[in-house]
């Protein structure tokens, strides 16, 4: 078995392979390294910009998993709650790696049964309309950051909603 570590996350994977996508924040596998070259990234201080960007990314995050937490207690679809159970471990790891960076305690998220829709349908939709919010505003992040380990971040983010917003949608159609 070998030690891997996420780049976005730094959270460590052990296996024989590089999994597909980071188990933890679901960075895809150009992200994952031996953990042995592993470097700690360099954060400058961050811009009034970016320490604003964060704090609304922080916000969708947290507001995501308030959603996914209640889509997978609502749902007896099999399938579905397994996913919304993932998609909630996932959007919470990015609450914590956003964070971190901000130097702010996580804010804690407790299930709300009222922060969905009582369909695994209309729940889909609304995750898809969620993950295409975020692609956007993480999109135009992106663009705005000075700090290259900040672009980083919002880059890998943008690629992961999108995996995120192609889940719910291939499902949504169906
Ligand atoms: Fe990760
Ligand atoms: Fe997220």
């Amino acid at each position: 078995m070998k030690v891997f570590r996420c780049r976005i996350c730094g959270d460590p994977y052990l296996g024989e392979d590089i999994p597909t996508n980071c188990p933890f924040c679901g960075a895809p596998a150009k992200y994952i390294v031996m953990a042995s070259y592993w470097e700690e990234p360099i954060v400058t201080d961050l811009s009034e910009q970016s320490r604003e960007n964060l704090m609304t990314a922080l916000g969708l995050e947290v507001d995501n998993i308030r959603f996914y937490k209640c889509a997978a207690q609502m749902t007896d679809n099999r399938e579905g709650k397994q996913m919304f159970r993932a998609l909630a471990k996932i959007e919470s790891e990015h609450a914590s790696l956003l964070s971190k960076l901000l130097h702010i305690e996580k804010p804690t998220v407790t299930l709300d049964k009222i922060a969905c829709y009582p369909s695994y349908k209309d729940n889909l939709k609304d995750s898809a309309v969620r993950e295409e919010r975020a692609i956007k505003e993480y999109a135009k992040f992106f663009q705005e950051s000075k700090e290259p380990r900040i672009k980083e971040i919002f880059q890998a983010l943008v690629q992961i909603e999108s995996d995120h917003l192609k889940l719910a949608q291939e499902r949504a159609n169906k």
